[in-house]
């Protein structure tokens, strides 16, 4: 038992860090398109604040970290913070989520600095209706980055598609038959109604026995034992396929039983759970010039109060006021 366990015996072992809350692309199961981003640069923390709340953390229990943004790879000096992150002694895993956009000039940065894994956003196959989605032309650069990242050894490449019905549900079985010829782990994604994004698209949500649907004409899905490093994904296989797909259902068939997840916002707050708007304020300690005691009894503290469940569901999408690029998914 670590001192991060909460009172329903989860083992918190996992922060997501976002390092910014801006983003280049617009995606609108994310953000509503005219959306700018309000964080001044002074209320980000920065990469020592983050690295000195990590080697708070690390005693604690946490030895899985992943980076988030918004798009991580917009904030300047992403891959030096990359490589001292790794330098932490008690880290077992650092992984990155990106749009993949800027993937292409920071690969090899990326994989020097010690990550191993990435996950990489991509809900269509066509570039058109890639920039209906993102708001930017950017399919080509997106496609290349996740086919260098296959190249560059990154195991698994993860692709996350999100669902949604009218947008992108006639390509979902096209999607996942890239995992017939590469290895990646494709994960469909339940679309999560929260912030200023879910008024707009609450009806276009496709929950996975649809999805289910939708790739079965694929061949039959293989269930895929989970390992104890997985996170939400439901994973399966189609036969004679190199790589996988997963479905991550947090509305149908929600994974918070087994949660191991805390979150650090750009804004130094530290989120128990990602539908929940009840966070902990571990910047203004920490400028205040806590000690690393201190840090550590706000996390303690934090984890006392992680709920046991999100209530978030598909028609009650008012659950949660902050938007998904500022926690990072
Ligand atoms: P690994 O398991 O470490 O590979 O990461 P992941 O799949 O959790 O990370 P990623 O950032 O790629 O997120 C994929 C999707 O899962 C996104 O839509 C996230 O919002 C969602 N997700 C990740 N963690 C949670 C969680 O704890 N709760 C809920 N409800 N959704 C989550
Ligand atoms: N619902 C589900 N997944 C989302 N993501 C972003 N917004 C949502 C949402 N509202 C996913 C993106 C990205 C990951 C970090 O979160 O696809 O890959
Ligand atoms: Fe964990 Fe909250 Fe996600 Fe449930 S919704 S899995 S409790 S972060």
């Amino acid at each position: 038992m670590s001192n991060l366990t909460d009172r329903y015996n989860r083992h918190l072992n996992y922060l997501r860090i976002s390092v910014t809350d801006r983003c280049n692309l617009r995606c609108v199961y994310c953000l509503p398109r005219n959306f700018v981003p309000k964080l001044p640069h002074q209320d980000i923390l920065t990469y020592e604040e983050i690295l000195r709340i990590v080697r708070a953390a690390v005693p604690l229990g946490i030895s899985k970290i992943r980076i988030t943004g918004g798009e991580p790879l917009v904030r300047k000096g992403i891959c030096d913070f990359l490589k001292e992150l790794s330098e932490v002694k008690g880290l077992s895993d650092i992984s990155v989520t990106t749009n993949g956009v800027f993937l292409k000039e920071n690969i090899e940065s990326i994989r020097s600095a010690g990550v191993k894994r990435i996950n990489i956003s991509l809900d269509t196959l066509n570039r058109e209706k890639f920039k209906e989605i993102t708001g930017q032309d950017c399919f080509g650069n997106v496609w290349e980055s996740i086919l260098l990242a296959e190249e560059a050894g990154f195991d698994p490449v993860k692709i996350n598609v999100v669902a949604l019905r009218g947008i992108n549900d006639d390509e979902l079985a096209d999607i996942a038959a890239l995992s017939f010829s590469h290895p990646f782990h494709i994960r469909f994604i339940e679309y999560m109604p929260i912030g200023k994004a879910a008024y707009q698209h609450s009806d276009k949500g496709m929950l996975a026995p649809e999805i289910i649907d939708r790739l079965s004409r694929l061949g039959k899905l293989l269930p895929v034992a989970n390992g104890i490093n997985d996170g939400p994904a439901e994973r399966y296989r189609f036969e004679g396929a190199k790589g996988e797909v997963g479905l991550i259902r947090p509305l149908s068939r929600h994974f918070c039983c087994k949660c191991n997840r805390l979150r650090l916002t750009a804004s130094g707050q530290l989120r128990t759970c990602l539908l929940s708007d009840r966070q902990e304020d571990i910047k203004t300690p920490l400028r205040k010039g806590c000690s690393d005691s201190e840090l550590a009894d706000i996390f303690i503290k934090a984890v006392r109060l992680k709920p046991f469940e999100h209530k978030l569901t598909v028609s009650h999408s008012d659950e949660v006021s902050a938007q998904m690029s500022a926690i990072g998914g």
